[in-house]
C-alpha cells in the first residue's frame, strides 16, 4: 500500500517532538507533506521553532514547515510550561534551527494542499489545540468532505480531565475551533486521556530510547525523562503518558488500539466544564455517533513499534 498522506498539526512539545520523529521514521507508511505549527503548549513561535528543531534532528530539513494561529479562535492563549518547561522542548539543549519556515500560512497550506491533492487521500493528524483545522474549515468549507479523516489527540471520559478537572489541554485550549471539528462530519479518530495515560513510559523503555546509541535516541531518552517528572508527582505513575505518538502509532498500526464509535460534543459554555468532550460511551443518548472515541492500546506493541522507528532515524 502507498504511504499515508498527512499532515501533522501540532505545538511541540516532547510527545510532539516523538509523534512527529514517529513519523519520520516510517517512510513507508507515512507520507509527511507539511507540520503545521499552533500556538499550544508554548506560544507560536516557539511552536513553529520547535517543529524545525525536531526535523532538523532527524536529518530532514526538507520537511516544510508551517507557522499557523497565535492564538485560539475566540479566547486567550492558554499555555502549558508547567508541564513542557518554557521552551515547550526542555530537557536536552538542541541548536537554533537553521531550516527555513516557510512563508505561506499553516491555514493556507492545509487548505491548498486539500485543494490539490485527490479528495479522500490526505488525513489531518492535530496533536495541538485544533485552532489551524477549524479556521481551515470555516474559510474553507469546499476542503471539509475532501478530507480523508482526522486522527486527533485530544479529551477524555473516564479520566475526565488534566488541565482543568473537566478538560483535556488541547479541547480546553479552543473549544470553539474543538466543536467545529468535531461537528464537521469528516470520519474522526479521538485519542483521549483514557488511551493515552496508558501509553506510560517506564524505566526500560525510556532505556531502550537511550541504548539505541543514536543521536535521536538518546534525544528521546532525555524529553521522556524531563516531561515524565511532571505526570509521576501529579498521578504517582511510573512513568508519563506519550499522548501525541499515539495518533501516528494508529495510522501504522491500528490493531493496536481498540475503542467505540460513538457520539462525542464539546462543552463550550459552561465556566466551570469549559472543554469538556462529553462522550456517549455508554449510548445513553440518541445522538449521532461521529467519532472512534479509542479506550485501550496494547502498549508493549505500542512501545515496540516505536522504538523499532525511532532507531531508524
Ligand atoms: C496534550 O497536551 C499537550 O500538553 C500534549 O502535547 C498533548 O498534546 C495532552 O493533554
Ligand atoms: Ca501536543
Amino acid at each position: 500500500m502507498a504511504p499515508r498522506k498527512i499532515i501533522i498539526d501540532t505545538d511541540p512539545g516532547q510527545d510532539d517532538a516523538v509523534a512527529i520523529l514517529l513519523a519520520l521514521g516510517s517512510p513507508d507508511d507515512i507520507d509527511l507533506l507539511g507540520i503545521t505549527a499552533v500556538a499550544g503548549n508554548v506560544p507560536l513561535p516557539l511552536t513553529q521553532k520547535n517543529a524545525r528543531i525536531v526535523c532538523e534532528l532527524a536529518g530532514r530539513t526538507d520537511v516544510k514547515v508551517f507557522a499557523g494561529c497565535d492564538a485560539p479562535m475566540k479566547r486567550k492563549l492558554v499555555t502549558a510550561e508547567h508541564v513542557h518547561g518554557k521552551t515547550g522542548l526542555d530537557g536536552p539543549q538542541l541548536p537554533d534551527p537553521k531550516m527555513p519556515l516557510q512563508d505561506q500560512h499553516a491555514v493556507d497550506f492545509i487548505i491548498e494542499t486539500l485543494r490539490n491533492e485527490p479528495s479522500g487521500t490526505v488525513t489531518l493528524c492535530p496533536i495541538g489545540p485544533l485552532t489551524n483545522i477549524a479556521t481551515a474549515f470555516e474559510r474553507a468549507p469546499d476542503i471539509i468532505p475532501r478530507v480523508q479523516e482526522i486522527v486527533l489527540m485530544g479529551g477524555a471520559y473516564f479520566e475526565v480531565g488534566n488541565i482543568t478537572p473537566a478538560a483535556e489541554f488541547n479541547i480546553y485550549v479552543d473549544p470553539e475551533a474543538a466543536q467545529i471539528v468535531f461537528q464537521s462530519g469528516v470520519p474522526l479518530v479521538v485519542m483521549p486521556l483514557d488511551v493515552t495515560h496508558k501509553a506510560l513510559t517506564t524505566k526500560s523503555r525510556i532505556d531502550a530510547f537511550r541504548n539505541m546509541g543514536t543521536h535521536v535516541g538518546t534525544m528521546v531518552a532525555e524529553w521522556t525523562d524531563f516531561f515524565e517528572r511532571f505526570d509521576m508527582e501529579k498521578y504517582g505513575s511510573e512513568g508519563a503518558p506519550l499522548h501525541d505518538p499515539c495518533t501516528i502509532a494508529y495510522l501504522i498500526d491500528p490493531h493496536l488500539f481498540s475503542g467505540r464509535y460513538i457520539n462525542v460534543e464539546i462543552e463550550t459554555q459552561s465556566e466551570l466544564t469549559l472543554g469538556m468532550t462529553v462522550a456517549d460511551w455508554w449510548r445513553v443518548t440518541g445522538r449521532k455517533p461521529n467519532a472512534l472515541f479509542i479506550g485501550d492500546l496494547h502498549a508493549e506493541g505500542f512501545y515496540r513499534l516505536l522504538t523499532d522507528r525511532i532507531s531508524r532515524l
